[in-house]
């Protein structure tokens, strides 16, 4: 299976588990997604698909065009939603855009259940399978045990957790997308932060909000003295990249240099405080913390 090495790195677990390779493909600049050009050139015939991620709540750009491509090539094609409840694209929802994909409820994402998470899919065959598999494999006419399989049942008590939580979800996007028009007001016209700009067809979840700091600020230092000296919480997306994961290192070479633009545009992104709570008050608090702080973090001369 390819998937971005930009992503989760215990994403590759599941594909070890089951004896496949997990082959990384490098990820775009901004808005910090796999690079789909690079993921296709990684393609043999021993590639059963994709797995692609919508990192901090961006629907995969180039998601249909690799979706034709998987049809062309009878590839499959998973989206893994979990940082994107309730985002879309033309109207159309992260979890129902191509074969399958995988959401999940843990207590930090935008809704939770406290626990676990929940496969979708539009294939009955790939739907039975998954209900056979969450428990110990048992299903099909005779309720036999067909699979090698665990106990992954939701239990009632997270599945009424997830019912509820699920009833503001429209709710939750919409304040996270005004946080994020706050902050756009206030650091948009900045030369040392971008933030990446996404079409009208997108509804953005902003999971996280992403930005993209000047490679001249020290990005550590910068996040360390919101945290420590602020109390501003703040952070960064799976950093390093998968294949500088101590897990994963020895199994893909991971030496610096093999994913440049992931391992470069990782160390620089920086993501400010977005969450259910935050007010207009505690943005203005945040960038004026910010932009006087960064002052301090400047070092062009970092080798
Ligand atoms: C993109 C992504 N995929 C998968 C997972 C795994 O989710 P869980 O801990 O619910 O298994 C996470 C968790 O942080 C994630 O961020």
């Amino acid at each position: 299976m390819i998937i971005p090495t930009g992503g989760f790195p215990g994403g590759l677990s599941p594909i070890l588990f089951e004896n496949g390779i997990p082959v990384l493909a490098e990820m775009d600049e901004q808005p910090f997604c796999m690079d789909v050009s690079d993921a296709i050139s990684r393609v043999t015939t021993n590639t059963a698909g994709f797995i692609v991620t919508h990192l901090a709540g961006r629907i995969q750009p180039d998601l249909e065009k690799l979706r034709r491509y998987c049809t062309k090539e009878g590839l499959f094609l998973m989206e893994d939603a979990s940082h994107a409840h309730g985002a879309s694209i033309a109207g159309n929802k992260a979890g129902s855009l191509v074969d399958a994909a995988c959401f999940s409820f843990y207590p930090t994402k935008i809704k939770t259940s406290l626990a676990n998470g929940m496969i979708t899919t539009d294939s009955k065959e790939l739907a039975e399978l998954a209900r056979s598999l969450r428990h110990h494999g048992q299903g099909g006419p005779r309720n036999e045990f067909n699979y090698l399989a665990s106990d992954w049942c939701m239990s009632e008590i997270h599945a009424a957790v997830g019912a509820c939580q699920l009833q503001e979800l429209d709710e939750q996007v919409a304040h996270r997308n005004q946080v994020v028009q706050w902050y756009r007001d206030r650091l948009g016209h900045l030369d040392w932060l971008m933030i990446p700009e996404h079409g009208e067809e997108i509804v953005h979840a902003y999971y996280k909000l992403p930005t993209l700091l000047h490679s001249d600020i020290d990005r550590d230092e910068l996040q360390q003295k919101l945290e420590v000296k602020h109390g501003i919480q703040n952070g960064n997306i799976y950093y390093p990249p998968c294949h500088l994961q101590p897990v994963h290192q020895e199994r893909f070479g991971g030496t610096i240099g093999l994913f440049p633009i992931a391992e470069k545009a990782l160390a620089r992104q920086f993501c400010p405080p977005v969450h259910a709570s935050i007010t207009k008050e505690d943005v203005d608090h945040v960038v004026k913390i910010l932009t006087a702080r960064v002052q301090e973090c400047w070092k062009p001369d970092r080798s």
